[in-house]
């Protein structure tokens, strides 16, 4: 399965100067402990880094580090999480008929849930992990700050990565996108776009997304505790 892992962010909701994925977590960049992860995947055996140039030197470094570097390659991030996937759709070799994306920022994501999603893209076009709400989620007026709407929770899932495509297919949503531009903040949300469906893989409560000093913290703990049970 190829891999797809959009990594050209960069620090800001994380108050840092650079790349959050650079920044050390339990000794380690957080880029680090997502390419861990994939490679101990079965399903994965191509992995495409999406950064910055300037992040690239740091990018090998883990990689060397890890020794994954001959399963690396490396593409450029655009200004947007959105064009960034984009790049790395074009850069996918000719034979890649099939796609996981993952976000660089979702460290904590095991390989058991690659291997699932890789293997629910055998059966469907498009699917994502995601996990059901446990809050209830408001609808709210930006403006007034008044509340609009109270959605059914049972209806609510919060959606993670992996994300699995068939690559054709959402190609031709993300050039759809770009012609409209529909401006998203996941590779699903241009595939219902599009008229298509995607199916819900069960994600993990672990699985968050690194965005701000406390997730930081709540990274380290839930890596500290998967350490202790060895
Ligand atoms: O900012 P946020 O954490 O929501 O970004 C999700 C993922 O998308 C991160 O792994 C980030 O590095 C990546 N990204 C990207 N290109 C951008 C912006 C974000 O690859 N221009």
């Amino acid at each position: 399965m190829y891999l797809l892992i959009p990594a050209a962010g960069s620090g800001r909701r994380m108050g840092s100067d650079r790349n959050k994925l650079l920044l050390p977590l339990l000794g380690d960049p957080i880029l680090a402990w997502t390419l861990k992860a994939a490679v101990a995947a079965r399903s994965i055996h191509w992995i495409g880094i999406i950064g910055q140039p300037h992040d690239w030197q740091e990018f090998k470094a883990i990689a060397t580090r890890l020794d994954i570097i001959k399963l690396v390659h490396f593409i450029p991030g655009g200004s947007t999480r959105q064009e960034s996937v984009y790049n790395g759709l074009k850069a996918l070799p000719a034979i890649a008929d099939r796609v996981l994306i993952h976000d660089g920022a979702r460290c904590l994501a095991t390989p058991d849930l690659f291997d699932r999603c890789a293997e629910a893209l055998q059966v469907h076009a498009g699917l994502i992990a995601a996990i059901p709400v446990k809050d209830t989620i408001k609808v709210v007026d930006p403006g007034s700050q008044l509340i609009l709407d109270t959605p059914d929770r049972r209806q609510l899932w919060a959606a993670q990565t992996p994300q699995g495509f068939h690559v054709d297919d959402l190609k031709a949503c993300h050039a759809e996108g770009q012609r409209n531009g529909w401006d998203v903040t996941d590779d699903a949300a241009l595939f219902e776009q599009c008229g298509r469906a995607v199916k819900i893989v069960m994600g993990e409560d672990t699985n968050l997304k690194v965005t701000t000093p406390v997730d930081l913290a709540i990274a380290e703990l839930i890596l500290t505790q998967r350490r202790s049970q060895g």
